[in-house]
């Protein structure tokens, strides 16, 4: 049988698990790819931290770039993290110097992902990052195999396990904010620095990766990205009581040939699958033609989900499989025209904490009249003993840029006690 030899760059939470993984089932995965994943080297920035297992002391490298310089290895495996510094050096050396490379790093693919697979192309290796978008969801694969025959239409759903997690805590466990968050990282769930989790980047570069394989476009940077910061207990049970929960989703969509990419907590009804997706739980639904709409749901973050994801990779590459990394050529890709949101249409869910006096009211359906939007349903909450209340507003499908103008508008009235809130809402 032929070997592929590896070195695995990077031994924090996930790079330790695939290193035992690899070891243990060596043999079940040399059969099925006809192929042996031979682990020759590894490298870690802290070489004497401690580890539940033992690392035969040849196997380490002196400097993790000697991984894209030794005629011995075939395959170097990133996971050291983060789109600049030794990340990048290590990937585009090693595919300068024709060194297959799998990586988690979706920040990395995000940003340089064209870069970095025009160079692959050229030197005809594998460029493989399975792992960088939703854990243990085959999502690349299917797209770029399982799913080959569609014409995609729309890509969405739930791309970050932290920020899903804690959004399901504080609905059903009544939990505060940060304590789920220090859960999701005592689980290995959230990024080493967790801001990415709750500001919507992790979910944008994700959605960007997925967006220009189901498009077959260039990565384009044109995306609305909000996060899950702004949210709170009572967004969560107002939405409940209006039959609704909040997601933090993702989306891309083509409507009427012009792509849409966006990423906001959403009100999604109740009866809906995306609504019934909890805890660290991924999710992904394609729309495509012929297949029509396909599910894949999974753990999208963690060690365990991860290695999954990383081992599809590893043996894509032990099979000799070597594909595009996005799908097509590079020659054959497109940079195709990404629209605003602001033309676009949606129904919204709009939050006031306000004075409660005379007039605040036929002031705030004023200024919606005034930009043309319709409310559906108003609900005013008073708080007890505080001369304050809440106004919430449910309205029918208005132009995103419409609510904004809403919004700053009433945000400057002397009666607004808090930052007005605005959260798009999917009907569908
Ligand atoms: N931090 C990510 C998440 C996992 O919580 O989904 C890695 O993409």
């Amino acid at each position: 049988m032929k070997n592929l030899n590896i070195a695995i760059v990077g031994l924090g939470n996930i790079g330790s698990y695939l290193y035992r993984y690899l070891e243990k089932n060596k043999k079940i995965i040399s059969e099925k790819n006809n192929c042996v994943p031979n682990v020759l080297y590894v490298s870690a920035k802290n070489k004497k931290r401690k580890r539940a297992f033992s690392i035969n002391k040849k196997k380490w490298l002196k400097n993790y770039l000697d991984a894209t310089k030794r005629n011995d290895i075939d395959l170097v495996v990133e996971l050291i993290g983060g789109s600049e510094g030794a990340a990048k050096k290590l990937v585009f050396n090693a595919l300068k110097n024709k060194k297959h490379v799998v990586t988690a790093n979706k920040a990395l693919i995000a940003k340089y992902g064209d870069q970095l697979a025009k160079i692959a192309e050229k030197n005809k290796v594998n460029l493989e990052f399975e792992a960088s978008v939703c854990g243990g969801v085959p999502i690349i694969r299917s797209i770029k195999e399982g799913l080959i025959a569609n014409k995609i239409k729309k890509i969405y759903g739930i791309f970050n396990g932290t920020s899903n997690y804690i959004l399901s805590s504080m609905d059903k466990e009544d939990k505060n904010f940060f304590d789920v968050l220090n859960n999701a990282k005592k689980l290995g769930y959230a990024e080493a620095n967790p801001s990415a989790d709750l500001n919507g980047d992790d979910v944008s570069a994700k959605l960007k990766i997925l967006s220009s394989l189901c498009f077959n476009s260039f990565l384009n940077n044109n995306i609305h990205v909000e996060g899950i910061a702004n949210i709170d207990k009572d967004d969560i049970d107002n939405a409940n009581k209006l039959g609704y929960k909040i997601k933090l989703l993702g989306y891309a969509e083509v409507i009427n040939n012009k792509i849409y990419q966006r990423v906001h907590p959403t009100l999604i009804k109740k009866s809906s699958y995306v609504a019934s997706i909890d805890g660290v739980l991924n999710a992904v639904i394609i729309d495509g033609s012929p297949v029509g709409q396909s599910v894949i749901q999974g753990e999208g973050a963690g060690p365990a989900a991860t290695t999954s994801a990383l081992v599809s990779d590893i043996s894509s590459i032990l099979r000799g499989n070597i594909k595009f990394p996005f799908s097509i050529s590079s020659k054959d890709r497109k940079k195709l025209k990404f629209k605003n949101i602001s033309e676009r249409f949606f129904s919204a869910y709009l939050r006031f904490e306000v004075a409660d006096k005379y007039g605040v009211l036929s002031n705030i359906t004023n200024v919606f009249s005034k930009n043309r939007v319709s409310i559906k349903r108003l609900i005013q909450n008073p708080k007890k003993n505080k001369d304050k209340s809440t106004i919430v507003i449910v309205t029918h499908s208005s132009k995103d840029k419409s609510y904004n103008k809403i919004v700053k508008e009433i945000d400057k009235k002397n009666y607004i006690i808090k930052k007005s809130k605005l959260i798009r809402i999917d009907d569908n």
